[in-house]
């Protein structure tokens, strides 16, 4: 294309997207001889009787998958004790996340999340031109009701809160959550991605509340990522309006079929959700004795202070040349954390072997540093 065109062609997007950089495209997709750690996902295959559907589900590939995920709403709405209108199903619940942002904000508008939490909302609130109100709360077992309530918070349309909080895993008493929605008259956005670490959830506020809206998704818990099902549930104006803005066919034949049977054999998850709980803490305990100091956690991920010396990044990339992949947040207030996610045994071990020997090769270098 000439200079002339992609010049135009550039000069047509909106505003928001002016703002954006185009993504880069150089960072080759690590190979699978890397451990992740980084994405918190579920490292377990699907209960073969689920794989089996999915299989089924191939068998399909011709049809258009059902309209408005009828089925796989209803199969939500029998599981969770809900009725099939106050349910949403999603490609995952970040395009329900999406959604909510699209149906709420016109630009100017303004959402608040407690911070630090789960960083797509910030880009979701830039790409609709809403003000981005982050209410700093590191404390666990405690909602900052007043700021969520009053302050530059108190326009919000609409407040997020993850419970558990991403990436922090720190867990609210779903009373405070209730105290928030009795008392606010805004949307609270339940985000509860990893609530199935969690000793509760907020379910129940659903049918007392109609300013509540709650995500889940299958990606963590249900070892569903890559599969893409997510939902939320909430009052049926609410959800009616969020699906008729929702793209057609937003889920595949495939997503519906596992959604469903997931659903019917939740039990069949019991033995996965107790073995990432006792890595949790076991990896929790293992990387406070090698000098982390790591917050106790409800989700499926840990997040650690490093040992002093050194910061996150320098920890984050260290782990990735021995092939070890964590995430790590930029952002001001964690810059010397790393977030690990919890996996396989044998992940956990690999993960804290190299830790042990990327901590081990330091101490011989600064003793050979005082040596000289
Ligand atoms: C708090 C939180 N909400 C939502 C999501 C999105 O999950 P998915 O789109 O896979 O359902 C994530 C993923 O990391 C998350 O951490």
């Amino acid at each position: 294309m000439s200079d002339v065109k992609i010049k135009s062609v550039l000069s047509s997007f909106s505003h928001m997207a002016k703002r954006l950089e185009p993504l880069p495209s150089d960072k080759p997709a690590p190979d699978d001889n890397y451990v992740r750690l980084n994405a918190n996902e579920n490292p377990f295959p699907l209960p073969k009787v689920v794989m089996q559907r999915a299989l089924a589900a191939m068998e399909r590939q011709y049809l258009y998958p059902e309209h408005d995920n009828v089925s796989l709403r209803e199969a939500a709405a029998d599981a969770y004790g809900l009725a099939k209108d106050q349910v949403i199903a999603g490609n995952g619940s970040s395009e329900l996340l999406g959604l909510i942002y699209k149906a709420f904000l016109n630009p100017g508008d303004s959402v608040a999340m407690l911070s630090p939490g789960f960083s797509f909302n910030r880009k979701l609130a830039m790409l609709h031109g809403a003000r981005f109100v982050e209410i700093e709360c590191n404390k666990a077992n405690f909602l900052p009701i007043d700021e969520l309530l009053f302050g530059p918070a108190e326009k919000a349309k609409f407040i997020l809160l993850a419970n558990p909080n991403n990436p922090t895993g720190t867990f609210v008493p779903v009373a405070e959550i209730e105290r928030l929605a009795a008392q606010s008259g805004h949307l609270i956005v339940l985000d509860e991605a990893y609530v199935d670490f969690a000793p509760d959830n907020g379910l129940r506020l659903i049918d007392n509340y109609p300013n509540v809206l709650l995500l889940r998704t299958f990606s963590k818990s249900y070892a569903a990522a890559g599969i893409r099902v997510g939902f939320g549930f909430g009052h049926p104006e609410v959800i009616g309006r969020l699906r008729n803005i929702q793209n057609v066919f937003n889920m595949n034949v495939i997503g519906h079929a596992v959604g469903i049977s997931i659903l019917a054999h939740r039990a069949a998850y019991q033995e996965n959700h107790k073995h990432i709980k006792h890595e949790r803490e076991r990896v929790a305990f293992a990387l406070a004795q090698l000098g982390f100091s790591v917050k106790p956690s409800h989700a499926n991920f840990l997040l650690a202070r490093v040992p002093a010396g050194q910061d996150g990044r320098w920890w984050q990339e260290a782990l990735e040349r021995r092939k070890i992949l964590v995430a790590f947040f930029p952002e001001k207030g964690l810059e010397n954390y790393i977030r690990v996610s919890v996996g396989t045994k044998r992940q956990m071990d690999a993960f804290l072997n190299a830790v042990s020997g990327i901590l081990d090769r330091s101490s011989i270098q600064n003793q050979q540093l005082e040596k000289n």
